[in-house]
């Protein structure tokens, strides 16, 4: 019967994904370097990002590659736009930082598509799976990866004239790829009973 916990029956285990689930973890794009994945070691991880659940098949997520000099074009950007939005020096630093210190970045594009079945808010959380896909690819491909975001990730004038966003679209993450120069210190994870209630009737 399902969900019988007398039920001996036990599936047959990928223990290195379970594995490499139970251990993955970011790398801070600051400690990424080349080299970095060419086009068809990128297009392999883009492929198992383009994996991700998506309610009624309706792509509602894109990618922009961005290689370097589109990154130190974007960190110019950043500086005109963040001076235009008045933000403060050291946040327009770090966001410049972000783009200019990067070998190669893809910004996840949700792109919700006008749909009577599927909420919208649905499509957004696509596109987020979508960054983690992408990560996860990466990592398991054995790149260091980060999901990034930032002001200017959120800023709809930016979005527009740096990666010819439509008003409609947003950037879900900019998922950093390279070479990881150091290792990370261990990152303290939740406590799984604090979050995980168990119903059984
Ligand atoms: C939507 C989103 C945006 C994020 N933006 C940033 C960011 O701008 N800067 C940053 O240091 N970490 C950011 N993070 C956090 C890192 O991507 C990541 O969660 C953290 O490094 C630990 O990742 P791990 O669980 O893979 O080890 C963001 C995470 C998410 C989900």
């Amino acid at each position: 019967m399902k969900g019988d916990q007398t039920e001996t029956h036990m599936p047959e285990t990928n223990q290195a994904a379970l594995d490499f689930l139970l251990s993955r973890r970011s790398r801070p794009a600051k400690t990424l370097t080349t080299p970095v994945p060419d086009r068809a070691a990128l297009t392999i991880l883009l492929t198992a990002a383009a994996r991700t659940p998506d309610h009624g098949k309706l792509v509602p997520w894109r990618f922009i590659v961005l290689e370097r000099p589109a990154l130190e074009r974007l960190a110019g950007e950043v500086m005109a736009r963040g001076a235009a939005r008045g933000e403060t020096p050291e946040r327009i630093e770090k966001m410049y930082r972000q783009f200019a210190d990067a070998h190669l970045a893809v910004a996840v594009v949700s792109a919700p598509v006008a749909s009577e079945k599927v909420p919208e808010i649905e499509q957004v959380y696509s596109a987020g799976a979508a960054c983690l896909a992408l990560l996860n690819a990466a990592l398991a491909a054995g790149w260091g990866a980060n999901w990034l975001s930032g002001w200017a990730s959120h800023d709809p004038e930016f979005l527009s004239v740096a990666l010819g966003l439509t008003a409609a679209e947003k950037v879900a993450g900019f998922v950093h790829i390279g070479t990881e120069s150091s290792a990370p210190p261990e990152r303290p994870r939740p406590d799984l009973d604090a979050i995980t209630e168990w119903v059984s009737k």
